[in-house]
């Protein structure tokens, strides 16, 4: 009797598309320590929109492994400015990418969606059949088909070829390599970067959207690492794996966090005349917890550990 070869084999040779980002940088870290052979191209060296380039790339790295953590990624602000590059550029990568790895014939692949495929009022915590029932959050549609065209092209190859590709969805991310750009962060750097300014501004007062209740689960990119690891040893299913940490928590909680963190010692003022958007989001993680797989890092450990890696770096 055959046997499969190994899902993750130990001498396997990874390429991860976007490894100068949030989670392929944490996963290029992760994946080198455990010995794997991590390719890796920039940007610059590899426009991933280009289909002949990256097939060429791949046909002459052929790795054995690839991580699609390369894609147009933002906030609810950048979503809202730049609908199309976010449904352009996301479509083009996936389209590159994926067809480019089934003619080098890479046999395993990941490719990482987001939480926000899921519709708006999707029943909490948020299971993976959740998917296509309803309307989305208008704000970042265009992004979200994008990444449901990811899964089901990743489906698809699976179906069509016998490809073992997975997809998986992560909740919100933080961590050292985040983006702190006050026009496209996400939550979290956004906050610390309000609360850093206001503490080197001398201001005595934070403004902040909405009424701080709305609640929302955040995971450290190290774990996310872990996680996709631990999916591509293990998982080898059409269906997609929610990634995130099984806890969610109220934003005037996390600005509370962040203030401590960053040292303000001033008052947060809520702007209830600004929207709120849902008022919970949180993944349900039981398929991710059959893995075995549990987050290493308690939230305010991470925020601080995300704060002083851009002390360090915010200059450079
Ligand atoms: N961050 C989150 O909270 C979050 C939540 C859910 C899902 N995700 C998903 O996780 C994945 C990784 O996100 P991330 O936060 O790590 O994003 P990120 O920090 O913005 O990194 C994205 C990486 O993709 C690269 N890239 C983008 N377009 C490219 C192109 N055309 N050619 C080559 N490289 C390109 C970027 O290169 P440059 O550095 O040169 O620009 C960057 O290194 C994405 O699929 C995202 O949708 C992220």
């Amino acid at each position: 009797m055959t046997t499969a070869p190994a899902l993750l084999p130990p001498s396997a040779r990874v390429y991860v598309a976007g490894h100068r980002g949030l989670v392929g940088s944490a996963l290029t870290r992760y994946l080198t320590a455990e010995g794997h052979e991590v390719i890796t191209r920039t940007r610059a060296e590899l426009d991933l929109r280009d289909p002949e380039a990256t097939a060429a790339f791949l046909r002459d790295a052929r790795p054995d492994v690839l991580v699609l953590a390369a894609a147009k990624v933002g906030g609810i602000m950048a979503n809202s400015t730049w609908p199309v590059d976010f449904l352009e550029d996301n479509l083009r990568v996936q389209l590159s990418v994926l067809a480019g790895a089934h003619a080098a014939d890479v046999d395993r692949l990941l490719f990482l969606g987001s939480s926000c495929i899921y519709p708006k009022h999707a029943e909490q915590p948020i299971r993976e059949d959740a998917l296509l029932t309803g309307p989305l959050e208008p704000t970042n549609e265009p992004y979200a088909l994008a990444k449901i065209a990811g899964i089901s092209h990743v489906r698809s190859y699976r179906h069509q070829y016998g490809r073992r590709w997975i997809s998986a969805m992560p909740t919100n991310l933080y961590g050292p390599g985040d983006n702190f750009d006050p026009e496209t962060s996400h939550v979290l750097p956004g906050l610390l970067r309000r609360f850093h300014d206001a503490v080197a501004g001398g201001s005595e007062e934070v403004v902040l959207w909405g009424s701080g209740t709305p609640r929302r689960e955040f995971l450290h990119s190290d774990d996310m690492a872990r996680a996709c690891t631990a999916l591509l040893r293990a998982y080898d299913e059409p269906d997609p794996v929610n990634v995130g940490c099984g806890e969610d928590i109220a934003i005037a909680e996390l600005a509370a966090l962040v203030a401590e963190v960053t040292g303000f010692g001033g008052r947060i003022v809520w702007d209830t005349s600004r929207p709120d958007g849902t008022p919970r989001k949180l993944l349900d993680v039981g398929r991710l917890r059959k893995l075995g797989f549990e987050p290493a890092v308690a939230l305010a450990d991470g925020v601080r550990d995300t704060y002083r890696w851009w002390l360090e770096h915010k200059d450079s």
